[in-house]
């Protein structure tokens, strides 16, 4: 039986219709909260409120000008939604650099900007950015994606300073590959690039950096981001937990 220690809390996962954000939502709700799922994709955020027992909400965080005025009452968020894309900076299309920058750092700053004056009111609350070994390192081709996931560090830990004295605390959590539709798609697409199987790609090209050579799995992120939910939890702030197999331990 698992401890309900989350039971009254209300809990805002972006991108919950599937991956990293489907898995939190579960752990969210087996530990007793109360979940809403806010995905673009209307049928994986109707389908995911439903399994876990919450609710959807569809919208496109990348519309970040919509995002101004918001007001959330949540005492956990967890931002979550992303996309990658890869190419060579010359070649970097403008709007999909600008695209990137939009979803994974100026929307976690308005959903943040959105749910701190409550969790402000209520003494407690819980910011879990799910950043990436990106958010610490860098690769080639990914200047977008390493961008935003900096950029989430830094507003993770401003966010830690800001709310230490109203008992919210703020966190990265910061995975290597996962198998997720996210990571499968990319397996598809190196393949191509580099003319090797697809079973061949995990191994060689993805897992090179990890001294633990597999992916990681959804829930193994998820239970990290229900600890951090935790009054556990409640000293940890500030922080960036990796779950990279010793990738960044290079
Ligand atoms: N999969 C990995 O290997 C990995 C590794 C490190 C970090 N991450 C990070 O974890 C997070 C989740 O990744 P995932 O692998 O679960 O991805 P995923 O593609 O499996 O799921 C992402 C979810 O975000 C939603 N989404 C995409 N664009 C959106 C938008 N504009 N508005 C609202 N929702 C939108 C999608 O519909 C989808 O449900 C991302 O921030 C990603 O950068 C993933």
């Amino acid at each position: 039986m698992i401890e309900q220690d989350l039971a009254g809390r209300r809990a805002l996962v972006t991108g919950g219709g599937g991956g990293i954000g489907l898995a939190c939502a579960h752990e969210f709700a087996r530990r007793g909260a109360h979940v809403t799922i806010a995905d673009l994709n209307a049928d994986a955020a109707h389908a995911a409120a439903g399994e876990v027992g919450g609710d959807a909400w569809v919208v496109d965080l990348s519309e970040t000008s919509a995002l101004d005025d918001l007001t959330l009452d949540v005492d956990i968020l967890v931002n979550n939604a992303g996309i990658q894309r890869v190419s060579p900076i010359p070649e970097f299309d403008p709007d999909t650099f600008r695209l990137l920058l939009r979803l994974m750092l100026e929307s976690p700053f308005l959903l943040v900007r959105a749910a701190l004056p409550g969790m402000y009111a209520k003494g407690w609350g819980r910011i879990i950015n799910i950043s990436s070994a990106h958010g610490l390192r860098a690769s080639p081709f990914k200047s977008a994606y390493v961008s935003a996931k900096h950029g989430l560090e830094g507003l993770s830990k401003v966010t830690a300073l800001e709310g230490a004295a109203h008992r919210v605390t703020s966190n990265c959590i910061n995975p290597a590959y996962v198998r997720t539709p996210l990571v499968e798609k990319q397996i598809a697409d190196q393949a191509v690039f580099h003319g090797i199987p697809e079973s061949e790609v995990v191994e060689k090209i993805m897992l090179t950096e990890m001294a633990i050579k597999r992916l990681v799995e959804p829930d193994e992120v998820a239970s990290l981001a229900g600890w951090l939910a935790s009054d556990k939890a409640a000293m940890v702030t500030g922080a960036s937990y990796t779950i990279d197999g010793g990738w960044t331990a290079r």
